[in-house]
């Protein structure tokens, strides 16, 4: 019997707050730095975007000779190859999942599944039921906060009464803070956020360029790739490690 991996998603029902971003900066970290096996289904139709993230990166790392030494230095260190990515429509994205692990020779640790915003669609909500996990990043932002907070309630409410559900557990956590330290605003919504008895991760991420660094063709150290882990020396101050480590503690990988 192979191991059954864990389903793990960072979702919610609006766009640009993070779902991708963290996918693959946790996707990354667990299988580039921590050792263990992640695979990533990139249902987020017609995007694409981590699969075209991928792309991007092969090409940078063919075309540029540091990026070509530094994957050389890494794959023949951690001996396999880049995880694999999966593309999938939402609805059929638990089915695809399945076939490529019974297929697939490697024994997983856990499968990161990038959906799409559109929560109202049937597939997608069939799709999250079946996660074992959610993280959701939240922006304070009135109206993303209560499109967060009304996607977290209604999974939880699924959780409650379909008692087929695998979801174990949903967090919420902050995203793009401005500034070093959270502010009052913050506290505010914490007390909303504690009222529907949601979770929240202690870790906040700070808005920070880093973020939205990709290889760049010149060699420069990289933040956010399919190919890298996140680079050593710009985690400092990131929280994705923090971040990261709070959520493996969760998940018990
Ligand atoms: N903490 C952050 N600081 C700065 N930019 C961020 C941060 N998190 C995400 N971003 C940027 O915000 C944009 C939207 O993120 P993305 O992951 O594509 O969102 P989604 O998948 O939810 O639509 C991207 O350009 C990403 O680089
Ligand atoms: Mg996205």
């Amino acid at each position: 019997m192979k191991k059954e991996p864990l389903f793990v998603a960072f979702s919610t029902q609006k766009g640009g707050v993070g779902k991708t971003t963290f996918t693959v900066l946790a996707a990354s970290y667990l299988y580039y730095l921590k050792g263990y096996n992640v695979a990533v289904v990139d249902c987020d139709f017609p995007q694409y975007s981590i699969q075209k993230m991928r792309k991007r990166d092969l090409e940078l790392i063919e075309s540029d000779e540091t990026y070509h030494r530094l994957a050389f230095e890494q794959f023949s260190k951690i001996g396999k190859k880049a995880y694999p990515i999966i593309c999938a429509s939402p609805d059929g994205a638990i089915d695809v999942a399945n076939d490529f692990l019974d297929e697939d020779r490697n024994e997983y640790d856990v499968v990161f599944f990038d959906l799409p915003g559109t929560v109202n669609s049937q597939g997608v909500l069939d799709s999250l039921a079946r996660m074992d996990y959610i993280f959701t990043p939240i922006i304070s932002d009135r109206l993303v906060l209560e499109s967060g907070l009304s996607f977290a309630v209604s999974m939880n409410e699924l959780l409650i009464t379909n008692p087929e559900i695998n979801l174990k557990g949903l967090y919420l956590f902050w995203n793009m803070v401005d500034g070093r330290e959270k502010t009052d605003l913050y506290t505010v919504y914490e007390q909303t956020i504690n009222e529907f008895g949601l979770p929240l991760l202690k870790t906040f991420i700070p808005d920070t360029k880093r973020y939205r660094k990709e290889l760049s063709g010149e060699g420069k150290p990289v933040f956010r790739s399919t190919m890298f882990p996140v680079n050593k020396k710009m985690v400092c101050g990131s929280n994705l490690e923090e971040l990261l480590i709070e959520i493996t503690r969760i998940i018990k990988l």
